[in-house]
């Protein structure tokens, strides 16, 4: 099947820049929110993403008539001729479950129902629906309209011929899609909370400031480092991500306090205009970040509760940041996806550097270093740092096969257990 007529619920940020590029591959799409207001605000919302475009050079008739593809509704009415909804309401499994029962009372029998979530359980949404093998994940990376990653995940249930619609869609949108089984946090958030994570500590261990680090790290190949991005995202997002990750994962997550201590003081990143920085509106461009000068405070406070946890273990011997303290539980973190057959070894690169703008491959670097390094540094790490740096077991049997990278694991899956 090929989609032709689409919905999206939600006209958010996530719900806009996905309407967007479904009507930029000349698909019509309804954008349907709850309230008007919400609705016009979508629109206007795709309506500057339009005219963006027409800056870079798209002609202005084009961007007209892809853009009245896109109708705004408050009603169910019109889905009766969708060929596919995409879901990117609020991240709550009650509404989510109350959409999709309706989608499925709505929607005719040939319809795909996919869902945004960023963790919710696609199998527990696809239960609502009389039509589990027609419902599958559809992640999305912020902005829709610029990201190229789109995780495909199936849940339970999930039909091949519903995953292929989903991959042949996300390629007509020019996206970049990778197939994910079914996990907390799919592929990319799993992996890169490692390292979001990881740097909470090296700060609070007072191995670097928040600059020294996201500088380290960027000269690492990262797009920007993991301060500017806990910022970005919000610390109160990030800190239920990690919670979220820990309660499903163990030790290996074991957060940081200090993320709560933060969220306890308002400090919420750019939106509050204070995080691990301050962001001041009227700061001069390329004027150097300033830390908040509450973080030393907070960072005091963590550290008591870290002294007091029995699951993490301080380094004693503090000897500077290595920017690979934090590469390598992501390694690490791919190396149990794989364990566990939830991505293909080629897709973790192409995943990381769609979805955060990698320029290092996890996987690549693994190949020039040899697994035999990885397991040694990651078992180095392990004793000094604890359970969060606790080598895959895929790893460990590899290195005992004398294999030196995961090009091995394209040919022939090899079992794990
Ligand atoms: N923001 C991100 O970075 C990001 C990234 C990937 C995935 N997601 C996921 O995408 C989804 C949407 O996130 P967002 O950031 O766009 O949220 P948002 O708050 O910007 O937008 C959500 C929109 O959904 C609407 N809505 C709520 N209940 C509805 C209902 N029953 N019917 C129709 N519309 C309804 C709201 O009015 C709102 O306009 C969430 O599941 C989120 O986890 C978000």
């Amino acid at each position: 099947m090929r989609v032709q007529r689409a919905a999206v619920i939600g006209a958010g940020a996530m719900g806009s820049g996905i309407a967007c590029v479904l009507s930029q591959c000349g698909i019509e799409v309804l954008l349907k929110d709850v309230e008007q207001a919400a609705v016009d605000r979508g629109l206007g919302n795709i309506k500057k993403m339009f005219d963006s475009r027409v800056k870079k050079g798209m002609a202005q008739t084009e961007a007209d008539k892809l853009f009245a593809l896109v109708q705004g509704t408050t009603s169910y009415e019109d889905f009766k001729n969708v060929d596919l909804v995409i879901e990117a309401a609020f991240e709550e499994i009650s509404v989510k479950l109350d959409i999709f029962k309706t989608l499925d009372e709505i929607c005719p029998p040939r319809a795909i129902l996919a869902t945004n979530t960023s963790a919710l359980s696609i199998s527990e949404i696809a239960a609502a629906t009389n039509r589990p093998e027609k419902v599958v994940g559809m992640h999305f990376f912020n902005p829709a309209q610029f990201m190229k990653l789109v995780e495909v995940i199936p849940g339970v249930k999930t039909s091949d011929e519903t995953v292929k619609v989903a991959l042949e869609l996300c390629r007509d949108m020019q996206k970049t899609p990778v197939k994910v089984e079914e996990c907390p946090g799919f592929l990319v958030n799993r992996v890169l909370f490692t390292y979001m994570n990881e740097a909470l500590y090296v700060l609070q261990e007072g191995l670097a400031t928040p600059e020294e680090i996201d500088a380290k790290v960027v000269e690492f190949g990262l797009p920007m480092g993991p301060f500017a991005l806990f910022d970005m995202t919000g610390i109160d997002v990030c800190a239920h991500v990690n919670k979220f990750l820990y309660s499903q994962y163990g030790p290996r997550f074991s957060p940081s306090p200090l993320l709560a201590k933060m969220v306890a003081a308002g400090a919420l990143g750019q939106k509050t205009g204070a995080g691990f920085y301050l962001h001041d509106k009227n700061a001069l461009k390329g004027e150097a970040k300033k830390i908040n000068p509450a973080l030393q405070e907070m960072i005091a406070q963590a550290n008591k509760e870290t002294a007091s946890t029995s699951e993490t273990k301080p380094s004693g011997k503090a000897k500077g940041f290595d920017a690979l303290r934090v590469i390598l539980p992501m390694l690490n973190e791919s190396i149990y996806c794989l364990q566990e057959q939830v991505v293909a070894a080629d897709d973790i690169d192409i995943a990381m550097q769609n979805g955060c703008g990698f320029k290092i491959g996890l996987i690549a670097m693994a190949k020039e270093k040899g697994l035999a390094w990885c397991l040694q540094e990651l078992t180095a790490y392990h004793q000094a740092h604890g359970e969060r740096f606790r080598p895959a077991w895929l790893l460990v049997k590899l290195v005992g096969a004398q294999v030196h990278d995961f090009s091995e694991l394209n040919k022939k899956p090899i079992a794990v257990g």
